[in-house]
C-alpha cells in the first residue's frame, strides 16, 4: 500500500498550501459537497490558500454517486487538465473524487474499469483528501463506492488511496447532532466489522480496536454536547477505522446496507448500524462447519470477545443491547419500521439484492435464508 502524507489535528487544514507545495501543485480540481463546503468552514480556509492557483470546482450533491455523474467529473478533469485534485467533504465527496481521478487515468471506459478495477493500475493525479465529517475514513482507504442504478460497485486499487490526508477536527465543529451521529456510527460499525473480518490482520485489528473504543466512548458526547476533545476523538476514530478497513475490508452489515441507501435513501451510517448488533450475535455462534475464516472458529470467537471488552458487555446478547442503546441514544433508528421500511416484500428485496459474493468477508457463512431471518429480526 502506498505511503500517504498525513496531517492530523486542529488547524491542520490551514497547512494545505504546504502539502500542495510537496506536489508542486498549480492547476487544481476541487471536489466538494454543496452546502457542507461552506458550512464546515473548509471553503474559507481552502480558497484562501488556493489564491494564485488555477482551479475548477466539481460539486457533489448526492449520497449515491451514480456512474453517469462520475462521468461528468471525468469530462471536467480531461478538459481542465489539473495537476492535483483536492477532495473536501464527507465520504461520498471523497469517494467521488477518488473514482473520478482514478477512472480518468485509465484508457478503458469507466464501465469496464468498474466491472474489474483490480486490472486497472494507472495512477491518477495526486489527491489530497480533507474530510469534513468524522465517519467514513475514506481519506485512508483505497476503495471508492460507485452506483449504477441500485447496484453498488466498489472500486479497489492501490492507485486509489489519496496521496495526502488532512484530518482537521475543526471542520466537523458545525456538523448537526444528526450528521455527527450518522457519520460517527459508520466509523463505529467499520471498526467493529474490521475486528471480526476475515481479511483482518494484527495491524488492522490494532487500528480497529483503538477506533472502536474512541467512537464508543465519544460519539454520544459529540452528538449531545460536543466539545473539542470529543470532536477530536471522533475524527481520530474515523481515520483509524478507515485505516483498519483499508486492510480488512467491511463485512455483512455494510453488504446489506447498500440497497437501503440506493433504493430508500437511508443515509449510509444509519443503514449500516441497523444490523450490527444482530450480526454480533450471529457471528458469536460460529462453528467450525460454518466458519469463513481460515484461522478457525476460535479465532472468530476471540474477535467477538475483543469487541465485548470494548463494549464492556459480558456476553453477545448484552453486546447487542449496548450497540442498540448507543444507536438510539444518538437519535438514530434500530428498526427498519423506524426508517419507514415496513413491508415483507421490501425486506426480501434488501436481502435478495445483497450480493452473496460480498458476504465472503463475513467470518460466519450466511445463506439468503439466514440473512432474511436477521432482516426480519430488525423489522
Ligand atoms: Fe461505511
Amino acid at each position: 500500500m502506498g505511503n500517504q502524507i498525513e496531517l492530523f489535528g486542529e488547524g491542520t487544514a490551514r497547512r494545505l498550501k504546504e502539502v500542495l507545495g510537496m506536489f508542486r501543485a498549480n492547476r487544481i480540481m476541487l471536489v466538494t459537497g454543496s452546502s457542507s463546503f461552506r458550512l464546515s468552514g473548509a471553503e474559507e480556509i481552502i480558497m484562501e490558500q488556493l489564491s494564485g492557483h488555477e482551479s475548477a470546482r466539481f460539486t457533489v450533491n448526492t449520497e449515491c454517486p451514480q456512474i453517469e455523474f462520475i462521468k461528468k467529473g471525468i469530462e471536467l478533469i480531461r478538459e481542465f487538465l489539473p495537476d492535483t485534485v483536492i477532495a473536501a467533504g464527507g465520504g461520498n465527496v471523497i469517494d467521488t473524487a477518488k473514482a473520478i481521478n482514478f477512472l480518468s487515468a485509465q484508457s478503458n471506459n469507466p464501465e469496464e474499469v468498474i466491472e474489474n478495477s483490480a486490472r486497472a493500475t494507472e495512477k491518477g493525479r495526486p489527491l489530497v483528501a480533507i474530510p469534513t465529517t468524522s465517519g467514513s475514513g475514506s481519506e485512508a482507504t483505497h476503495f471508492a463506492v460507485v452506483y449504477s442504478g441500485i447496484s453498488k460497485f466498489s472500486l479497489a486499487s492501490d492507485a486509489i488511496l489519496p496521496d495526502a490526508a488532512i484530518v482537521d477536527p475543526e471542520l466537523t465543529y458545525s456538523l448537526t447532532p444528526y450528521q455527527t451521529a450518522v457519520s460517527g456510527i459508520d466509523a463505529f460499525c467499520q471498526a467493529i466489522e474490521s475486528i471480526w473480518a476475515t481479511g483482518s490482520n494484527e495491524e488492522s485489528t490494532n487500528y480497529a480496536e483503538e477506533s472502536a473504543a474512541l467512537s464508543y466512548n465519544n460519539l454520544l458526547t459529540a452528538v449531545s454536547c460536543p466539545d473539542a476533545e470529543s470532536r477530536r476523538n471522533l475524527s481520530r476514530a474515523s481515520n483509524l477505522a478507515g485505516k483498519a478497513i483499508n486492510i480488512s475490508r467491511t463485512t455483512a452489515p455494510h453488504a446489506v446496507s447498500y440497497t437501503m441507501t440506493s433504493v430508500y435513501g437511508i443515509p449510509h451510517g444509519q443503514a449500516v448500524c441497523i444490523t450490527l448488533g444482530e450480526f454480533l450475535k450471529y457471528i458469536s455462534e460460529v462453528t467450525e462447519d460454518d466458519c469463513n475464516d481460515r484461522r478457525g472458529a476460535e479465532h472468530v470467537r476471540n474477535a467477538v470477545r475483543r469487541i465485548l471488552r470494548i463494549l464492556n458487555a459480558k456476553d453477545p446478547e448484552e453486546g447487542r443491547g449496548k450497540i442498540n442503546a448507543l444507536i438510539e441514544d444518538c437519535g438514530l433508528q434500530t428498526t427498519l419500521t423506524g426508517l419507514g421500511i415496513n413491508g415483507m416484500k421490501e425486506i426480501e428485496q434488501i436481502a435478495l439484492n445483497t450480493n452473496a459474493e460480498r458476504l465472503g468477508n463475513n467470518p460466519r457463512k450466511i445463506t439468503q435464508d439466514k440473512l432474511l431471518e436477521i432482516m426480519k429480526r430488525v423489522h
